[in-house]
């Protein structure tokens, strides 16, 4: 791609992974990108690396600027390894006068390289380092979205460089936000924060407040995924805000699968009834649709309702699947309530009522199920619940 001048004598020097459709569970369909940024002053400093499988492209980048020798700062601002995966041939290579990184920065490192002899000075929020002209004010970011997290930023240049925060996974040839579709880099950065941050809310709250009060100017946000914030921090910024008050609308989410169809028939019946009354409704047909996708559509919704047939005493996988994925990224603030139709012994419905209970949801309604395919009462019953669901979430207004 070629390393990209940001600001004066700070380059992108990151690699580009057009290829990986899978980030841990997450569907990253457009590809992503592992941001690393090379500030060039007295001192050369690097923050970040990329992936193991990315070292190359590092490299090229990084020696279109500097003999990567000639290096002598690494700044570590998270320790997950799609940043620090080439990280040990790095040092290797650069053998950097100094490594820094965040006070659990130094204990994660330690716990994934297992190296006494790396250099590393362990910085705190408001400590500072000089490059020359330039200075580096950290800032710890703990949980967002790990221990160790913390972002870099260079007074002089107005520059943010924010790890994960503010990233898309967004594989592309442009460097900045403004080259492309702001709509879409939206869309992703909407994906990517309901998937990875969206969990830690609170803390995202947190930092903005902490970010205001310490009244940093930035012009420019430099995240480790996707584009690059230049013209317009602010955006994203409003975003941020927006979704880490959790705030909902008047919309439901039916969550579902099928075998044989009956519960796919009870899904659309339910939306339908839902509909009706002026809620948008929104069908995630689970064999159709990815975990991570669904995801983003949580986020403003105010309920969430899940289908699914019984099948050997259990959930479907996918609905099983869904369902341990939502309960670890623990919406807040939704009502609930499930469906499904059942052959013989059915324990479905229960199954999907005990998570929702376990995720603190409201249930709105204990549901029912139906046996084998659904008559003409049966989808008299799906219209019922569907109103009341409709009921329920404009009360919550
Ligand atoms: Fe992009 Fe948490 O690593």
């Amino acid at each position: 791609m070629g390393a990209v001048e940001i600001k004066d004598k700070v380059y992108w020097v990151g690699a580009v992974d057009w290829d990986i459709r899978d980030f841990h569970g997450y569907s990253t369909y457009k590809g992503t990108t592992y941001n690393a940024y090379l500030a060039v002053d007295e001192k050369i400093a690097l923050f970040d690396t990329v992936k193991s499988n990315m070292k190359e492209e590092l490299l090229y980048h990084l020696r279109e600027i500097t003999d990567p020798e000639r290096i002598d700062y690494i700044v570590i601002n998270h320790v997950e390894m799609d940043h620090t995966g080439c990280l040990p041939e790095i040092i290797d290579l650069v053998k950097p006068e100094k490594i820094f990184c965040s006070p659990m920065g130094e204990k994660v490192l330690k716990s994934h390289f297992h190296r006494e002899d790396w250099p590393l000075q362990v910085v705190r929020s408001g400590d500072t380092i000089s490059l020359g002209q330039k200075t580096v004010r950290f800032l710890e970011t703990k949980m967002l979205h790990w221990p160790d997290s913390m972002f870099s930023y260079i007074p002089e240049d107005k520059l943010l460089i924010s790890s994960d925060a503010f990233g898309q996974h967004i594989a592309s040839t442009e460097r900045f936000v403004d080259e492309i579709d702001l709509g879409e880099v939206i869309r992703h950065a909407a994906k990517y924060y309901a998937n990875i941050l969206n969990l830690y809310s609170r803390n995202v709250q947190k930092l903005l407040a902490t970010v205001g009060e310490l009244k940093l100017d930035i012009d420019m946000i430099a995240p480790d995924h996707g584009l690059i914030w230049r013209h317009n921090p602010g955006d994203i910024l409003t975003a941020y805000d927006h979704w880490s008050k959790g705030e909902t609308r008047e919309k439901v989410l039916i969550i579902y699968d099928s075998m044989w169809k009956s519960t796919a028939k009870m899904a659309r019946a339910i939306g339908g009834a839902i509909s009706r009354q002026g809620v948008d409704v929104k069908m995630f047909n689970l064999a159709v649709n990815h975990r991570s996708d669904i995801m983003t559509e949580v986020m403003d919704a105010r309920a969430l309702i899940f289908g699914s047939p019984t099948l050997n005493n259990g959930l479907l996988p996918r609905m099983a699947d869904f369902l341990c994925y939502l309960k670890g990224l623990r919406p807040t603030g939704k009502l609930g309530a499930s469906f499904g139709s059942f052959g013989w012994s059915g324990e479905a419905v229960k199954l999907m009522n005990t998570a929702i209970e376990e995720m603190k949801m409201e249930l709105v309604d204990p549901g029912f199920r139906v046996k084998n395919v659904p008559t003409e009462d049966d989808f008299a019953r799906c219209k019922t619940l569907g109103e009341t669901i409709a009921q329920a979430v404009k009360a919550e207004a």
